[in-house]
C-alpha cells in the first residue's frame, strides 16, 4: 500500500531572477532570467512525497488570485489531494522572491494567507491527520498551528516529522511532540542552544543535512554519517524540502533510518542538479537509478 502523508504548510508561488551578482542597497542591475516556479516548504515537501509514491494530501490556505489557482492546480496534477486546500478571498497567495546570484540563493517569503492557517483547521481536519502514517510540518505556517498539527498527529500514534525551517525559537512542547526533526547545520546549532529539556532526548529525534556531505543521525550517543553524493549544483533551493518528502515516504514504509537517509540523500543531490523547487524534484525511478550506480 502507498503510505499515507500529510502535509501541513505553506504554498507559494517562487519569482525567481538570476543575475551575476546581487543589487547593492539603492542600486538597478540588468538580470538574465526570470522564472515562476511552484515552491513554498510545504508544498515542495508535498511534491516530492508524491513522486516518490506517497498518497499525499496537502492541508494549507491561498488567496483566491491567479497564483493560488495556479499552484492549487498543479498540486492536483501532482496526484495531490487538494481539497483540504482553503481559498481565502481576503488574503494573497504566498510568495518567495529568489535571488540566484554568485553560486547561491537568497530568499524573501512574504506568508500571505499561509498565515491564515488556523488551529481551528487542524481540528477540522484531525480524521485526515489520524488516518496518516506520517505528517510533516514546516515553519513557513503561524506557529501555534504548527505545535496544534503535532499535537493532535501524536496524539493519534501518527509519526510526526519536523522540518525546522526557516528557524525560529521552538517551544519544547513542539520538539516534544516531534518524532524526527530535520535542521541542516546552522538549523542544529540553534535547536541545541533552545531547547531546555534532556538534550540527549533531543538528539535522537534528529537528523542532521549537511548539503552534499549527506546526512548525521545519533544512535546510543554516537554519530551515524550517512554519506551524500558529488553532483553538479545548480540551484539548491527546495533541495532541503527533497529530502523531508523522500525522508518521510520512506519512514512511513517502515525503512529504518540509515536506509530512509540514503535514499533522501540522493533525492537531495538529484533535486540540486535542477532549476527550481518543484520543477527539479526527481521521481522514484530516477533515485533508484542514482543508488544503483554507487
Ligand atoms: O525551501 C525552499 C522554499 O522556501 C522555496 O520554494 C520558497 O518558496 C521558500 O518558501
Ligand atoms: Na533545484
Amino acid at each position: 500500500p502507498q503510505p499515507k502523508i500529510t502535509v501541513i504548510g505553506s504554498i507559494n508561488m517562487d519569482l525567481v531572477t538570476e543575475s551575476d551578482r546581487r543589487p547593492e542597497a539603492g542600486e538597478t542591475i540588468l538580470g538574465d532570467r526570470f522564472s515562476m516556479i511552484p515552491g513554498g516548504k510545504g508544498a515542495n515537501q508535498a511534491v516530492s512525497a508524491a513522486r516518490l509514491g506517497g498518497s499525499v494530501t496537502m492541508i494549507g490556505c491561498v488567496g483566491d488570485d491567479v497564483f493560488g489557482r495556479e499552484l492549487t492546480d498543479n498540486l492536483k496534477k501532482e496526484g495531490i489531494n487538494t481539497n483540504k486546500i482553503k481559498t481565502l478571498s481576503d488574503k494573497e497567495t504566498g510568495i518567495a522572491a529568489i535571488t540566484l546570484a554568485e553560486g547561491d540563493n537568497s530568499i524573501i517569503v512574504v506568508p500571505g494567507a499561509n498565515y491564515a492557517i488556523t488551529e481551528a483547521s487542524i481540528q477540522e481536519y484531525e480524521e485526515t491527520i489520524a488516518a496518516s502514517d506520517a505528517v510533516l510540518l514546516q515553519l513557513e505556517i503561524p506557529m501555534p498551528t504548527v505545535i496544534k498539527a503535532a499535537e493532535v498527529a501524536h496524539h493519534h500514534g501518527v509519526k510526526v516529522i519536523l522540518n525546522p525551517a526557516p528557524i525560529q525559537q521552538l517551544p519544547d512542547e513542539l520538539i516534544d511532540y516531534a518524532d524526527v526533526i530535520t535542521p541542516n547545520e546552522h538549523e542544529y546549532e540553534q535547536l541545541m542552544k533552545d531547547y531546555s529539556g534532556d538534550p540527549e532526548a533531543l538528539k535522537k529525534k534528529l537528523v542532521v543535512t549537511k548539503g552534499g556531505e549527506g546526512t548525521v543521525f545519533f544512535e546510543n550517543g554516537e554519530e551515524v554519517h550517512v554519506p551524500g553524493y558529488k553532483v553538479d549544483v545548480i540551484d539548491t533551493t527546495g533541495a532541503g524540502d527533497s529530502f523531508n518528502g523522500a525522508l518521510a515516504v520512506q519512514l512511513a514504509k517502515g525503512e529504518s533510518l540509515k536506509a530512509s537517509c540514503r535514499y533522501a540523500n540522493a533525492v537531495g543531490a538529484l533535486a540540486v542538479t535542477k532549476l527550481g523547487a518543484q520543477s527539479g524534484m526527481p521521481t522514484d525511478e530516477e533515485v533508484n537509478k542514482l543508488l544503483n550506480q554507487s
